[in-house]
């Protein structure tokens, strides 16, 4: 049974913790490449949460459903203007689906860790074929698994250290690649303690996960600039797409 992490105490202030991710400076592209890759098709986001992009990608005139597992984060999503228009089916983005197929699939910022086993990332990969239409693309953006940076025997990386937020990443359990991330975040509304357990995922895996679910590799970028993926890279978007015209 899938947890919902993003619950009451976390959707209604997701928005105002993650405001530089609003930043059109960071949005506008994930927009601009999704926008590239949808053509006239409709798209679906697994994992659509408050519309952070599925908002703006439908506002540039295209049909955006979405599947979604917090209905506390679909409630913010509805009070927002065009919230009502997409539809969403509230489950579980491994499993849950909508009924038809599209040309786009897209699942962002790192929300493929959220599953928490091998099982459930294959069947997502495989969920997400089976929304295909012929030629359509699936899209990942997700973090490579940062363990380089763990010194010798510790289990924990701080990657933010703002005066609004501190963020840890805590290893817990390797063997299962599996890691917590400790958000504290000071919102308008006081402090706030967010934590979620997530599924790190090798790019080998994403690659394999893929190919099991019949799809085929179209390009992996650095960033939605389609900067260059190299050795060195903190984080990716994969592209893999269904055969057909
Ligand atoms: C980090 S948020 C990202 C939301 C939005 N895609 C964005 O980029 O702002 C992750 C979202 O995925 C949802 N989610 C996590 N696991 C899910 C699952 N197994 N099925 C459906 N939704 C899921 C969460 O409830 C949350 O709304």
């Amino acid at each position: 049974m899938t947890e919902n992490h993003f619950g009451a105490n976390i959707a209604p202030v997701y928005d105002e913790t993650h405001a530089e991710r609003f930043d059109p400076a960071v949005l506008d592209p994930t927009i601009d490449f999704l926008d590239a890759l949808v053509g006239a098709g409709p798209a679906l986001e697994f994992g659509i949460g408050t519309g952070r992009v599925a908002l703006p990608l439908a506002a540039r005139g295209h049909e955006v459903d979405g599947i979604e597992l917090s209905p506390e984060m679909l409630e913010e999503l509805k009070n927002k203007p065009g919230g009502v228009d997409l539809e969403v089916v509230t489950g579980d983005f491994a499993t849950a689906t909508t009924g038809r197929t599209y040309a786009l699939v897209f699942l962002v910022f790192n929300t493929i860790n959220n599953l928490l086993t091998q099982d459930q990332q294959v069947a997502c990969f495989q969920n997400a074929a089976d929304h295909l239409d012929p030629g359509g693309c699936f899209v990942l953006e997700v973090g490579v698994p940062n363990l380089r940076r763990l010194p010798p025997r510790e289990n924990s990386v701080a990657f933010a250290a703002e005066p609004h937020h501190i963020g840890v990443d805590r290893f817990t359990d390797i063997a299962n690649q599996r890691f917590e991330s400790h958000h504290h975040y000071v919102t308008t509304d006081g402090a706030l303690h967010h934590v979620a357990p997530f599924r790190y995922v090798w790019l080998s895996e994403l690659d394999l996960m893929a190919r099991l679910a019949g799809l085929e590799p179209v390009g992996r970028w650095e960033d939605w600039v389609r900067s260059l993926f190299t050795g060195d890279s903190e984080h990716h978007v994969s592209v893999w797409s269904k055969p057909g015209s």
